[in-house]
């Protein structure tokens, strides 16, 4: 069985792929502010020609997909575990006067339930853009991802005010996730040596404030009319 610190290491390195992810996707989705044509050339790229003529047309969107879920059961899978552990350790080793039990903090609270939502909302993210499931404002198979995009947020309908909503608060809980859980993954990392603290501290919840900013820009922008 791989020990607390193992796991740790785990998270942290899971946990930094993901950033590095998440920041490239909200760079990407900036492309809206570029025009139809800017974005949707990107959209087909990402998915068709990415290390094209290294690998065949639409190799590489199917290897990352594989390598992203990986990364994601590693991740989860070694939260889930540090969860339980830590709660067994509580439950059996000390004893617990009552009202003397040591109150959880509430960024170590909101880790923890900002993790579950953002992966429920990978989930309906998933059938919303990728298998376009979920349609939001239109029949998506005659639409490009640039007017997928507008359909979802343009708030002409009631589902995509809600659609508006659920990603405010999905952003929301990614950016604070980022700006809590980067902090950990660089010092479980072995960089938090002597001041390099506060650095570490600003660079995270500068990561946290981009994602935040940059992710909500367009749909924000497609809510007032900015991009159409
Ligand atoms: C306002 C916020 C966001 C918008 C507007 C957005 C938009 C999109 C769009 C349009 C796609 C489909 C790309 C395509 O297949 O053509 C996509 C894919 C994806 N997004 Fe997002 N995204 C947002 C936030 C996020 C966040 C916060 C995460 C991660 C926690 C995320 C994870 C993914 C994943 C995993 C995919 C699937 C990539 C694939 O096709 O395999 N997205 N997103």
């Amino acid at each position: 069985m791989m020990t607390s610190v193992g796991l740790k290491v785990v998270m942290a390195f899971t946990g930094l792929i993901f950033v590095i992810f998440v920041l490239f996707h909200m760079y990407g989705n900036l492309k809206m502010f570029f025009g139809p044509e800017a974005y949707n050339h990107y959209a087909e790229w990402l998915k068709h020609d990415m290390l094209y003529p290294i690998l065949p047309h639409g190799w590489f969107i199917w290897i990352f997909r594989i390598c992203l879920i990986l990364v994601l059961l590693g991740h989860v899978g070694a939260a889930a575990h540090l969860v339980v552990r830590n709660y067994r350790a509580r439950g059996t080793r000390y004893k617990v006067k009552s009202g003397t039990k040591k109150k959880e903090s509430w960024p170590s609270k909101t880790m923890k339930v900002g993790g579950v939502t953002i992966l429920l909302f990978i989930v309906f993210h998933i059938l919303h853009f990728t298998a376009l499931k979920i349609q939001i404002g239109g029949d998506y198979h005659r639409l490009s991802p640039y007017e997928r995009m507008v359909a979802s947020f343009n708030l002409d309908s009631w589902a995509s005010v809600c659609a508006l909503v659920i990603y405010t608060v999905a952003v929301t809980f990614v950016s604070f996730h980022v700006w809590h859980g980067l902090y950990s993954a660089l010092t479980t990392l072995g960089a938090g040596r002597r001041g390099a603290e506060a650095f570490l501290k600003g660079l995270s919840a500068l990561c946290g404030l981009a994602l935040f900013i940059g992710f909500l820009a367009p749909p924000f922008a497609i809510a007032f009319g900015f991009i159409e």
